[in-house]
């Protein structure tokens, strides 16, 4: 059965003092995580290592990088390799959000790149799409997203594909208050489902979970975790809040 995950994407975000408490107010509320229900917390990477230490006891709780370089190591001044993440105990990375794009310029096959260095480093990609506004107004948000999908990750075997996550991101919803609908969050997360099924067989799209991130909230997300293929969501905003985070954590 594939997995349902509510990730906390903190952004550049939060000190270490304010992050400390988050985590410890996160891991304090008590809540019972179902078998296949995981947690991830993607602070900023000075405190990936201490965030590891606040999580340790709590198995369902999972550390993530927020991007990881397209090269394995070298004279990359101010850059993080996959293997340095691994190293500081990070299970997921992730790759390909919308804002990395926008102001870091990466390319789909940069991100290939990312994604074959993040899977050999034993780490679970959280790989980011999504449409602008302008893409959705014209309708053509599945061409969009179907060439993000193969340009940056149809080049791994199924086997590969197994240890991926994908976020579907809408860019026109994150951070603006503007919510995808249900409706429009399923036909997208059924839509990937699809793509990845007719490349890798039907097996394959049932066993990929496909998060949904852009304003999520605890308002919104029992209606947007019930849609069948929607298999949690990526937080930005409301997982800064432990109350809120763990509202949608709770929404399943
Ligand atoms: P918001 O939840 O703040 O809209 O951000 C979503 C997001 O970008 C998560 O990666």
């Amino acid at each position: 059965m594939r997995k349902k995950i509510v990730a906390a994407n903190w952004k550049m975000n939060l000190t270490l003092a304010q992050g400390e408490q988050l985590v410890n107010d996160i891991v304090n509320a008590g809540i019972k995580l179902a078998e296949d229900q995981v947690v991830v917390i993607a602070p900023p990477f000075p405190y990936l290592l201490k965030v590891k230490q606040l999580i340790r006891n709590y198995p369902g709780i999972c550390l993530a990088a927020q991007n990881c370089y397209s090269e394995k190591s070298g004279a990359y001044t101010g850059e993080i390799s996959a293997e340095m993440l691994q190293s500081v105990g990070a299970d997921y990375v992730i790759l390909g959000h919308s804002e990395r794009r926008e102001y870091f310029h990466e390319t789909n096959a940069q991100l290939a790149k990312k994604i074959d260095l993040a899977l050999a480093n034993g780490l679970q990609p959280i790989f980011c799409c999504g449409e602008p506004l302008e893409v959705r107004k014209a309708e053509t948000q599945n061409a969009y997203v179907a060439q993000q999908l193969q340009e940056s990750l149809f080049h791994l075997d199924a086997a590969a594909l197994k240890n991926v996550v994908i976020a579907y991101e809408p860019i026109w919803a994150i951070g603006t208050g503007l919510t995808a609908s249900a409706q429009q969050a399923q036909d997208m997360h059924a839509f990937i489902r699809a793509q990845i099924a007719e490349k890798y067989g039907r097996e394959a799209a049932l066993g990929i979970s496909i998060l949904y991130g852009g304003s999520a909230k605890p308002s919104n997300a029992r209606e947007l975790f019930a849609c069948a293929d929607v298999d949690g969501g990526l937080i930005g905003g409301a997982s800064l809040i432990a109350a809120d985070f763990t509202a949608i954590i709770q929404s399943f």
